[in-house]
């Protein structure tokens, strides 16, 4: 099959939050810009396996002194933000003094006990924000209302199950910067993990009483590969270190990239299987796009057409939820609704997020950022360099070093779709431990979980789209709980 075109199938993958943000012009015109504008960009990417580079970098170089900044950190509170009883914490950490880069962080600490383990999450993209999508969407305490400028409680925050870390990685993100803007135009998957590490020792010296905790990362969507390949940079270090300079115990990621090419077919599997697109055009992309023998550029481009053309006007991210038809802040706040997501929501994040007083309660856009705050960076996804086609190797490589991993799935998605990651495990070939079935909350199914000889759990999330937690908060509350106390969710076994 031609680069090319394989390449253009993984466009798609990308695109996880850039249709979403620009729900106000219509997604397809997006979607076939994006096509056109990266293709060339993109075959030069670095494909290979990732190894870590930071070798032989000392320690003591990249870990700077942290005392009292931690208090400097501490978020009496949030403009607009209802009162809690945790305490949340957010600035920016230096990962290269000379470079000038340093990460935003947000941290809430778990709301009712303290010796919980230590969550990090990570949203994909690449590109996008760990503040806008996991902790003002998904997982975080606070959800912004439709005014743009205050906050109703999440009653499934994740920090009911762990002490949460929200990072916007890598610089250019968010509110994460660089003062060297070359560092802008050669972002990749090993610079990121390579900077996340870094972060996370200093993160640890600036709070030190979390230096021993169980620690675990989680992230969906390109975080994907962010996620495997940290775990490999701190595998790296402590091994070179020869002793535990993180306590890294399990790492989760749902509807994530992990494999190209069983992700792309996956893809047009699951819009076929879902009715978006007639069998006999799953067939004909099967055959001209996947195909050794029968692979046809011209014949590839028009047939993926004609799905993105059916696939045009829904939300591809969540296929049976509604698109944002009015965007526009309100005056006074709606009534939200935990368990009904706002498909506008993106809108009063940005909106909230943009605001000065925001940015000075949460510590953030101290250097007074040229550019406006974005839940995804343009720049970051067409700059980007290196990105291994498959994560494969780095998942069984924390298998093998006793690091729990488990993969979940919001089975109404469409972008990273259950039927890509039930292939990209196939690929594994791991043996199933404990077959395929469903797992109960509230009386309900929650969703199907089966286990694999070496450790993997494979979990999917009924009724969740990309953002599992936005769309069903109570199951993924229920889903990280047992993740993290190493247990499956109860069901029928
Ligand atoms: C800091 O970043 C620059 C790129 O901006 C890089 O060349 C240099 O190696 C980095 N330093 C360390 C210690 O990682
Ligand atoms: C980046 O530059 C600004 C302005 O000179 C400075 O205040 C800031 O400390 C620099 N950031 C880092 C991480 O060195
Ligand atoms: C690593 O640490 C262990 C115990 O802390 C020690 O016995 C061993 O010699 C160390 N190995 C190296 C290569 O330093
Ligand atoms: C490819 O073409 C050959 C010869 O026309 C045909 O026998 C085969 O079934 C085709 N393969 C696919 C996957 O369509
Ligand atoms: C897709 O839609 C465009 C715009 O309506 C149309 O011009 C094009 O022919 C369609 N493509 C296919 C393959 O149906
Ligand atoms: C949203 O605001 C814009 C600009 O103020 C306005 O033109 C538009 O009509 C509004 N949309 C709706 C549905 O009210
Ligand atoms: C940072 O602050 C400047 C000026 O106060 C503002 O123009 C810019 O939009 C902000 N950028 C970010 C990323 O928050
Ligand atoms: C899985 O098995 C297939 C067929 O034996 C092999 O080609 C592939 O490399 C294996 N994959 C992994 C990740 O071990």
């Amino acid at each position: 099959m031609g680069e090319i075109t394989f390449f253009f199938l993984l466009f798609t993958l990308f695109l996880s939050h850039f249709v979403a943000l620009s729900l106000a012009k219509r997604q397809g015109d997006v979607l076939g810009n994006f096509y056109k504008a990266k293709q060339k960009k993109y075959s030069s990417i670095d494909k290979r396996y990732f190894k870590a580079a930071l070798e032989n970098v000392e320690l003591d170089k990249v870990i700077l002194p942290q005392e009292g900044l931690k208090e400097k950190d501490w978020i009496k509170k949030l403009p607009g933000q209802p009162p809690v009883k945790f305490q949340q914490y957010g600035g920016y950490v230096t990962v290269n003094e000379s470079a000038g880069r340093a990460l935003y962080y947000y941290f809430t600490e778990a709301e009712n006990s303290k010796s919980l383990p230590l969550l990090l999450w990570l949203n994909g993209g690449p590109g996008c924000s760990s503040i806008a999508y996991g902790a003002m969407e998904e997982l975080g305490p606070f959800r912004v209302n439709s005014d743009g400028k205050t906050l109703h409680r999440n009653h499934y925050a994740w920090n009911l199950a762990a002490n949460v870390l929200f990072l916007e990685s890598p610089a250019g993100v968010g509110f994460s910067y660089t003062n060297t803007s070359s560092d802008l135009r050669s972002p990749g998957d090993e610079t990121t993990a390579n900077d996340n590490v870094v972060f996370l020792l200093n993160w640890l010296e600036r709070f030190p009483e979390y230096k021993n905790r169980d620690f675990y990362i989680s992230g969906e969507s390109y975080a994907g590969h962010y996620v495997p390949q940290l775990a490999h940079a701190i595998l790296h270090h402590n091994k070179l270190a020869n002793m535990t300079l993180i306590n890294l115990k399990g790492i989760i990621i749902g509807n994530a990239v992990i494999n190209d090419w069983t992700d792309t077919l996956g893809n047009w599997e699951y819009f076929a299987s879902h009715a978006l697109i007639s069998d006999e055009n799953f067939l004909d992309i099967k055959k001209y796009c996947f195909s050794d023998y029968n692979y046809s550029k011209s014949k590839c481009d028009r047939v993926v057409e004609l799905a993105n053309n059916n696939t045009d006007n829904l939300d591809i991210y969540n296929i049976y939820f509604p698109l944002c038809h009015d965007g526009n802040l309100t005056k006074y706040p709606k009534t939200p609704s935990p368990l009904q997501f706002d498909p506008c929501s993106d809108n009063y994040v940005h909106a909230y997020l943009n605001r000065r007083d925001v940015q000075n309660a949460l510590h953030a856009n101290v250097t007074n950022i040229e550019y406006a705050w974005e839940s995804c960076s343009d720049p970051l996804f067409y700059n980007w360099k290196g990105s291994p086609v498959t994560i494969i190797p780095l998942l069984k490589e924390s298998l093998a070093n006793g690091v729990r991993v488990w993969i979940f799935s919001g089975d109404t998605d469409g972008r990273v779709p259950v039927t890509s990651t039930k292939r990209s495990i196939q690929a594994m070939n791991l043996t199933v431990d404990k077959p395929w079935r469903s797992w109960l909350h509230g009386g309900e199914v929650g969703g199907y979980v089966e286990t694999y000889k070496g450790g993997l759990t494979f979990a999917t999330v009924r009724g969740a789209g990309h953002e599992v937690p936005s769309y069903q908060p109570a199951r993924a509350l229920s889903l990280i709980s047992h993740f993290l106390s190493g247990t499956l969710p109860p069901g029928y076994y």
